[in-house]
């Protein structure tokens, strides 16, 4: 577990849970939460050099933030996450789950190993977190889910990772409902393709390309284009949406 909290508290600000804090577009999340004036709790599995960059990026801009390692799929350390935000900065309010993989192969060839391990961090990570929200996300609160917009677009090759995400799309309006008369949202984000290690790792500069220039306005997502559908669902004003999976992508489908 890697410590970096600033000493510089505020008592009566919002607190968030970044899983997957440490890079891609949770970190960016992380960024710009702390700078929406949020404490965050930096989450990552096994890169705690990244976690550090993230806190130290945030605590550099002058903002609040510790980093804690959980694996999202085991249920004591995500219960020991959201403990050491309690502890360190007083309740949650904000549950963004971020932590997420990708194994990509033909159906027909598709290694089971791979297929479970993606499933157990894509799928049981999401309900552990999803579980630990719903215990102890304090009234005003909010739950943010990651799936992906391949759900809809539905590429070869991305048949166990649309799955695993469409689980993640069928839990969310079902969670909103269950949290009646709590005042917690619960909204999945399902980015695009968006420029991070999970999505260029292992593409061709042509498959990035063609990619890229798929959705109407023609580019790659970054994580700040992400960040800020989050910061909006995670925030007072965007507190009406709920139950929603919201396709941040470009126009892609
Ligand atoms: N990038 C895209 O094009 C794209 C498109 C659609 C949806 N998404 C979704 O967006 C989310 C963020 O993706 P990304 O592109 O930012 O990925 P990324 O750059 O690969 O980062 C993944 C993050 O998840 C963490 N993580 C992985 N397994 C974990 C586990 N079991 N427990 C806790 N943390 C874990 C990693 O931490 P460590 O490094 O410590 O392992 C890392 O911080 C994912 O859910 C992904 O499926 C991404």
């Amino acid at each position: 577990m890697t410590t970096n909290t600033n000493q510089n508290t505020a008592a009566d600000a919002r607190v968030a849970i970044v899983t997957g804090g440490s890079r891609g577009i949770g970190r960016a999340v992380a960024q710009k939460l702390a700078e929406d004036g949020l404490a965050v709790v930096v989450n990552y599995a096994r890169g705690a050099a990244a976690a550090d960059e993230t806190v130290a990026a945030i605590t550099e801009a002058g903002g609040r933030a510790v980093a804690v390692q959980a694996d999202v799929a085991e249920e004591k350390e995500v219960a020991a996450l959201f403990d050491r935000a309690e502890a360190d900065f007083g309740g949650v309010d904000v549950v963004v789950n971020a932590a997420g993989r990708m194994t990509l192969s033909p159906i027909a060839d598709l290694d089971l190993a791979a297929l479970d391990a993606m499933h157990r961090t894509n799928i049981r990570g999401t309900f552990v977190v999803a579980q630990q929200a719903a215990r102890r996300l304090r009234p005003g609160g909010s739950f943010i889910g990651f799936s992906t917009s391949v759900v809809g677009a539905q590429f070869p090759t991305y048949g166990a990772y649309a799955a695993s995400k469409g689980a993640v799309e069928a839990m969310t309006m079902i969670l909103a409902r269950e949290l009646r008369g709590r005042d917690i949202t619960v909204n999945t984000v399902a980015p695009g393709p968006t420029a991070t290690d999970l999505f260029l790792d292992g593409k061709t500069p042509e498959q990035i390309d063609r990619l890229a220039k798929t959705p109407p306005l023609e580019r790659l997502g970054t994580p700040e284009d992400i960040a800020a559908v989050v910061a909006f669902l995670g925030s007072p004003a965007g507190h009406w949406v709920n139950g929603q999976v919201l396709r941040a992508n470009g126009g892609l489908v």
